[in-house]
């Protein structure tokens, strides 16, 4: 399958993601990971999108469509994937359309967590990650065995990551609203979008969405 997932900063798409694409055999198409990895590498493009992730903007569109374009076009992507924070604004939602279509292999879902908002500056700012294996943990709801390392890197500490300090959280936010609202109505006017509730605990959403892709599952696989 192809599945797009949509939903505000910290609403729990690379949590569930991650587990999805490990689940059914699917790559994981993160694309803030892509740009850190790229930043990390100190690449001319990596070190401009730095710049914009530290206060919070999105990357142009024109660098990230094509960013996105070569991933799909890696052999593990044939097998379905995960997108997660791609599309993020109605251009590009446009552009993967029409590259889906150029290969004959449309979305298969496109699916959009929600939670009340007031709840993600909470989550954000308490998020930790492993630099090695890119885990996410919660300082509050799902924070590691010791309180510091990675349960899977044990001499691994934990870091938070740059923009998720909480004045850049809030310009976050304010950036999905005006920018990516109008990507789920783009999803919602064509009959596309299902909504997912992200509120309880991993397993729960989890559930949640592995029923709303189900179905589908059976019905279009691979
Ligand atoms: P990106 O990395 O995509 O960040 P984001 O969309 O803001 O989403 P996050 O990764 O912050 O949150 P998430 O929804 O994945 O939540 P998570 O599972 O980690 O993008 C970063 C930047 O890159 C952007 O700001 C932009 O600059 C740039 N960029 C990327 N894509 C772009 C594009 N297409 N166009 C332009 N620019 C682009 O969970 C969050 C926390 O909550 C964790 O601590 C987790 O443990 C916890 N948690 C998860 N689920 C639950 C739960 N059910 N209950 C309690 N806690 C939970």
């Amino acid at each position: 399958m192809r599945v797009v997932l949509l939903g505000p900063p910290g609403v729990g798409k690379g949590t569930q993601g991650r587990r999805l694409a490990a689940e059914r055999g699917w790559a994981l198409i993160s694309t803030g990971e892509m740009l850190r990895e790229a930043a990390a590498r100190r690449t001319p493009l990596g070190l401009e999108a730095q710049r914009r992730m530290d206060r919070g903007l999105l990357v142009p569109d024109d660098v990230m469509i094509e960013l996105v374009r070569g991933r799909l076009g890696q052999p593990d992507a044939a097998r379905g994937f995960v997108l997660d924070g791609f599309p993020r604004t109605v251009p590009q939602a446009e552009a993967l359309e029409r590259m889906l279509a150029e290969r004959g292999k449309p979305l298969d879902a496109v699916v959009c967590l929600a939670i009340p908002e007031m709840r993600l500056v909470h989550r954000l700012t308490a998020r930790r990650e492993c630099p090695v294996c890119k885990r996410a943990y919660n300082l509050e709801s799902a924070p590691p065995r010791d309180g510091r390392h990675c349960d899977d890197h044990p001499t691994v500490e934990l870091v938070q990551r740059a923009d998720d300090a909480e004045e850049t959280v809030r310009r976050r936010l304010e950036v999905y609203r005006e920018l990516t609202g109008p990507t789920v109505e783009h999803f919602r006017a064509r009959g596309r979008l299902t909504e997912v509730d992200a509120d309880g605990t991993p397993d729960d959403v989890h559930r949640r969405l592995a029923g709303a892709l189900g179905g589908r599952a059976s019905v279009r696989s691979g």
